[in-house]
């Protein structure tokens, strides 16, 4: 929500023509398809590229063109923090949450978060908390490729009897999954359960799927206690969700069926999408 009204009375500087506050500093940590994606549109939305900066391994900076990200290119999270970032928006994976996202929480830079899947680990979780309290900094967890999450969590209020997740993709996309160590995903013709146990469980065996479930399971009754099915369907195209919760709230049933980004197919283009709306409300809100 954009409130117009309250850039003539603030402190801070705004921008004319955004009306986005412009003394937050952007970095964001990963370029893949969600991080290009989400820098694309926060440009085109009229973010200052001045206000924006990017975590890239290293190895990876042969592979971009610099001149067309036309931002600040940092390969190390001490130089990152040199140019004095305010917010972090991870589009990186779990591994960068250890690596890049804590340190930048210890020295107070508030962090928009994708990977999700990440905080089934209970050490790292504690290891966020612990960063968190240091650096006086806050989370934000987005929906990412699922919706719903605000009402899962307004219903657990009331107590919730069952969540229950059900994801569906082509077999192809199962491919180089632990799936086919029991499945030849080239040959299955009909919708066959690849994975049936608890949320926890999956994100263990399945890290790429698992920041959906990690979504649902933190919004709603926890990571036992959610049951999670995953099937290979050669009747749809799209990466199919859908969650079924009962509780003293009454029933709820969420179906969506997202598009891929198209440079990466395993990754909804709505996760990318929930990370840009995050980082615009952030700056709306924050004159
Ligand atoms: N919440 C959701 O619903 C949801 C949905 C899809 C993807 N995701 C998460 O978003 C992440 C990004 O998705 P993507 O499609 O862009 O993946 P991608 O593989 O295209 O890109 C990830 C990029 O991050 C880089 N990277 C890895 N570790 C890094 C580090 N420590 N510092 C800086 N960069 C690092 C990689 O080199 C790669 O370029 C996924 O790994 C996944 O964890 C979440």
């Amino acid at each position: 929500m954009t409130m117009p009204e309250l850039s003539g009375h603030s402190a801070v500087p705004v921008d004319r023509d955004t009306n986005f506050a412009l003394d937050e500093r952007i970095a964001i940590v990963g370029m893949g398809a969600m991080g290009k994606r989400v820098l694309a549109t926060l440009r085109e939305r009229g973010v200052r590229a001045r206000q924006l900066a990017c975590l890239v391994p290293a190895h990876e900076a042969g592979s971009l063109n610099m001149q067309s990200i036309g931002i600040e290119v940092f390969h190390d999270v001490a130089s990152l923090v040199s140019w004095n970032p305010t917010l972090c928006v991870e589009c990186a994976g779990h591994a960068a949450v250890d690596e890049a996202v804590i340190p930048l929480l210890e020295r107070g830079v508030d962090t928009i978060l994708v990977s999700l899947g990440a905080l089934a680990s209970a050490p790292l979780l504690e290891k966020i908390n612990r960063a968190m309290t240091l650096g006086g900094s806050t989370l934000t967890l987005v929906s990412g490729a699922i919706g719903g999450i605000d009402a899962l969590h307004a219903a657990r209020m009331g107590g919730l009897d069952s969540v229950r997740y059900t994801g569906r993709k082509p077999p192809r996309a199962w491919q180089g999954s632990p799936a086919e160590a029991q499945f030849d995903m080239l040959t299955i013709d009909k919708p066959t359960v690849i994975f049936e146990g608890t949320a926890g469980e999956s994100a263990r065996l399945f890290p790429k799927n698992a920041n959906v479930t990690a979504a649902i399971a933190l919004a709603g009754i926890g990571f036992e206690r959610t049951t999670v099915t995953m099937m290979a369907d050669p009747g749809v195209d799209k990466n199919v969700h859908e969650i079924d919760a009962v509780g003293a709230f009454g029933r709820l049933s969420i179906r969506l069926e997202n598009n891929p980004l198209p440079d990466n197919p395993r990754t909804s283009w709505l996760a990318a999408m929930s990370i840009e709306d995050a980082v615009i409300r952030r700056l709306e809100h924050s004159i």
